[in-house]
């Protein structure tokens, strides 16, 4: 095999998504402490101390306790190199948690036991099933008293509309809480009195009951042979492809805090989680091990650290080798650049690496080439992955700079920002600027970066609109100009878009013109 080869097959490349508190922090914490890429528990993030996480690069985030953008962790165990992908965990997550599941081969989905599934991994959730990503789900808070098990299944699979398969099961929960049960290795693992890890193998689940005798009461022994056996013969049997399509998720129980299950729960994930896999391209589909390097731009951060202000791209390598010094084209603009201070990201550091491999994340320096989206190769003949989705604005808000005087300050401000992807940006026939975002939370780091990284303070209008819809024709936008009250603007490529204040307003607006073709994006 190929040293590239071998090089992808040991990435897997995957992001946490969850409700706010389920334990994405705390589980990803456990994840780098098995991997030794960090040394003390509480380095990650401990919002009531004055430590902050590593993902948290903002003063925004400091002050709020929450994490707006997205980081990148790489650690090692046994023989796989690990990418973490961080995505911010508050309800009000923006886009750059969508584009960064665009740059990941596959999702852990984290419940808590006792809520089950909430209302932001649903959403986050329905992303990823669209795009067929591998989902496995790890049911945080064992050791305190939760929904039954079987109703958590059945949870999953009505809510988010995939199967279910427990590679584990819990003994007891709660105060009773024992350990688990490994369906697939017929493993009991529990940690004794003096906490430390213990496994034990069974040749069977009949050897449950004599095994667990000393630790749990004969009710709770029962029910869970019974709950074992009702899975066997009742549950999903467990389908490897169907894992990977995205389409079965294998759930794990633990409780991350203690690290209970994680240990377990990465060696399990480790081998059935692809590696990065195939990626279709403009010239047809691109293999992970093919010689020539290629990648995409995921995020855009500016002044990630204030001691260097700099703005990096995120890469997410999908070809070849990745080299230091190398030269690559950009797709969008053919330019040539030279890669001369490719950086990885580790726990606590961000280092100058000499290369990378398929599924890792490489940050480039920015003076400003690269745009969301760009796909780099090293080939001369170039090609692209295609545009990154854009999610469509749910909240817009018209902008302006307070001081007249800062204006031309104020538009590099909002174009730069929107070359990152932090928000979208309209014009009206005035010149007056609209932001788009998808998550309200958006706005407030919008004012908080202009004022802080370009000096400007900002007037902000929140608008009443709600939808926006692109108009394909061009005929029909022109029309539209003359005769339609609507609120009609222009996006950054100058394609013409409608803003609705609801579904009233939109379903008003399709019976008087039922001709015009209206779009959810601008491609
Ligand atoms: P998040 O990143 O998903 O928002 O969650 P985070 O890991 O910060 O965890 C949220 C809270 O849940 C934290 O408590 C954390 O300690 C707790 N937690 C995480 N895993 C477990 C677990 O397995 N069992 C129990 N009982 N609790 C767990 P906190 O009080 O909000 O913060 P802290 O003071 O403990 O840091």
């Amino acid at each position: 095999m190929s040293q590239l080869k071998q090089e992808t097959q040991r990435r897997r490349t995957f992001a946490i998504i969850s409700h706010p508190d389920a334990g994405k922090t705390t589980l990803t914490e456990k994840l780098l402490l098995l991997g030794g890429a960090i040394r003390t528990a509480g380095a990650v993030k401990s919002r009531k101390s004055e430590k902050f996480a590593t993902s948290d690069w903002m003063e925004l985030e400091k002050q709020r306790g929450i994490s707006v953008t997205s980081s990148v962790m790489q650690f090692s165990y046994d023989n796989f190199k690990i990418n973490i992908l961080d995505t911010p965990g508050h309800q009000d997550f923006s886009e750059d948690t969508y584009r960064t599941l665009m740059a990941v081969d596959s999702v852990v989905m984290i419940i808590d036991v006792a809520k089950g599934v909430e209302p932001q991994t649903i959403k986050l959730f329905k992303v990823c099933r669209d795009r067929g990503i591998p989902i496995f789900t790890f049911i945080n808070k064992l050791d305190r008293q939760g929904k039954d098990p079987l109703e958590l299944f059945e949870e999953i699979e009505d809510v988010l509309g995939i199967e279910s398969f427990p590679i584990n099961f819990p003994i007891g929960m709660g105060q009773s809480f024992k350990g688990v049960y490994d369906r697939f290795e017929h493993k009991i693992e529990w940690y004794n009195e003096k906490k430390e890890r213990q496994t034990l193998a069974l040749d069977s689940a009949e050897e449950l009951g004599e095994a667990l005798k000393d630790v749990a009461d004969e009710a709770a022994i029962n029910q869970l042979e019974e709950e074992l056996m009702l899975l066997d013969e009742a549950g999903n049997s467990f389908d490897i492809e169907a894992v990977k399509a995205g389409k079965q998720t294998p759930v794990f129980f633990g409780s991350a805090i203690s690290s209970f299950g994680v240990p377990s729960f990465l060696e399990h994930y480790l081998q059935m989680a692809p590696p990065p896999a195939p990626r279709e391209s403009s010239i047809g589909t691109i293999e992970p091990d093919q010689k020539g390097f290629s990648g995409f731009v995921f995020k855009i951060q500016a002044n990630m650290n204030p001691a260097h202000r700099d703005r990096i791209a995120f890469l997410r390598i999908c070809s070849g080798k990745f080299e230091r010094g190398m030269s690559v084209t950009l797709d969008r603009t053919k330019k040539q650049l030279k890669l001369a201070q490719p950086q990885a990201f580790f726990a606590d550091s961000r280092e100058i690496i000499d290369d990378a491999y398929p599924g890792d994340i490489v940050g480039l320096y920015d003076p400003g080439f690269y745009q969301i989206g760009d796909t780099v190769c090293a080939a001369k003949d170039t090609f692209n992955f295609g545009e990154l989705p854009q999610f469509p604005p749910e909240h817009f808000a018209k902008v302006r700079a307070k001081n007249a005087m800062k204006q031309k300050h104020f538009l590099k401000g909002v174009n730069q920002l929107a070359q990152e992807g932090a928000i979208q940006v309209y014009r009206t026939k005035y010149e007056e600027t609209i932001l788009g975002v998808v998550g309200k939370l958006q706005f407030d780091v919008f004012i908080y970066r202009m004022k802080a990284e370009y000096g400007v303070d900002l007037d902000m209008q929140p608008m009443p609109h709600q939808i926006a819809k692109w108009i394909p024709n061009k005929e029909d936008a022109e029309k539209l100009q003359k005769s339609s009250n609507n609120l009609i603007v222009t996006d950054h490529q100058e394609r013409q878009v409608i803003i609705f204040e609801n579904d009233f307003g939109l379903r008003w607006f399709q019976q008087k013109y039922p001709d015009v073709l209206l779009a959810d994006s601008g491609k």
